[in-house]
């Protein structure tokens, strides 16, 4: 079997005129977290619909554990678990009736059902409530539902589109421990979020912008590609004070973070001291500097400013 979950080569999707993904390529590894990330209308559901065999491509191709995801697409959806960005669930049905419904839309009946609804249940901590109406649940449980009849027939690969969206703080982190153990038992794991500080957890990321994939790497690749040098967190200086304290420095970019600056400077440029010193120089007393590490939202910005500027990875 292949190391590979998902090859993706060239794949294009156009809606009449409109090109919702354009000329896509990447591989996800087998066991791996990848996160899919973009803006609003960017073509992350467009692309993960195409490889959960749910809707044609126009150009290019793709595979999904090693099966055609153009040729053979009915194959395709019976070895993924699909969590759409609406949890298709059914309101008006228990959890148990839930699990049963997708249960059997993957096969699974009688003794091989119970075995996984009561092994997944106990996974997602499900158990306890299989007797409830999935509608009134709240956002954090029915997701959990939701994630439990994407696995209840052990895909090898679980796509789940903005899972944690609208969910509170508190059931996204434990929603996020749940991949990872579904992952480190060699689940590949393909998601798309809204939230940066989820796509801290994933191993690899694609940033999606207006239906390119504008870049591909680990978090901390995607850093050193697009935001390099290092960043000094100052508290207490205005961008006025900085700004003139620091003439004959090169500063890359000064924002404001909170109560504090963040300002990035080349690999070789002043170390949080050094700073301090020169504000100090300039009659700027008290002001504290530390290093800090630029963010993934750092990155998210400047990829969709050099994609909307025409540029490229
Ligand atoms: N069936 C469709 N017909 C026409 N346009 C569509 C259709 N599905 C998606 N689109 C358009 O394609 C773009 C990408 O959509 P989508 O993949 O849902 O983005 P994302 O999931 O990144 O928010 C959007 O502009 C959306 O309006
Ligand atoms: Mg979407």
């Amino acid at each position: 079997m292949s190391e590979l979950s998902v090859e993706v080569r060239h794949l294009t999707r156009r809606f009449g005129e409109f090109v919702a993904v354009n000329d896509v390529s990447f591989d996800v590894s087998r066991g791996e977290i990848f996160g899919y990330l973009g803006a609003n209308g960017a073509g992350k559901s467009t692309t993960i619909r195409i490889l959960c065999g749910l809707l044609g491509a126009s150009e290019g191709e793709a595979r999904v554990s090693g099966v055609d995801v153009i040729r053979e697409p009915a194959a395709v959806r019976r070895s993924i678990g699909y969590m759409s960005q609406k949890f298709s669930l059914y309101l008006d049905l228990t959890v148990e009736e839930n699990l049963a419904f997708f249960g059997g839309a993957y096969g699974l009946f009688g003794k091989a059902f119970r075995a996984r609804r009561d092994a997944v249940s106990a996974a997602l901590e499900l158990t306890a409530i299989e007797g409830e109406l999935v509608g009134a649940l709240p956002g954090g449980i029915k997701q959990r539902v939701a994630l439990a009849s994407a696995i209840l027939h052990q895909p090898g690969i679980v796509f789940l589109d903005e899972p944690t969206a609208g969910v509170d703080p508190e059931a996204r982190r434990s929603f996020w421990r749940l991949i990872r153990r579904l992952a480190s038992g060699g689940t590949t794991v393909f998601v798309t979020t809204h939230y940066l500080d989820e796509a801290e957890y994933c191993e690899r990321l694609g940033l999606m912008s207006a239906g390119r994939l504008a870049a591909l790497g680990t978090p901390a690749e995607l850093r050193e590609r697009f935001v390099p040098g290092r960043v000094l967190e100052v508290h207490g200086v205005s961008v006025e004070q900085l700004e003139g304290a620091s003439r004959g420095l090169t500063l890359l970019e000064v924002e404001p973070f909170g109560a504090a600056l963040h300002v990035r400077v080349a690999k070789d440029g002043p170390g949080p001291e050094e700073l301090r010193r020169l504000l100090v120089s300039s009659g700027i007393e008290g002001a504290r500097v530390a290093e800090t590490s630029s963010t993934l939202e750092d990155v998210f910005l400047t990829v969709e400013r050099s994609a909307l500027a025409g540029g490229a990875r």
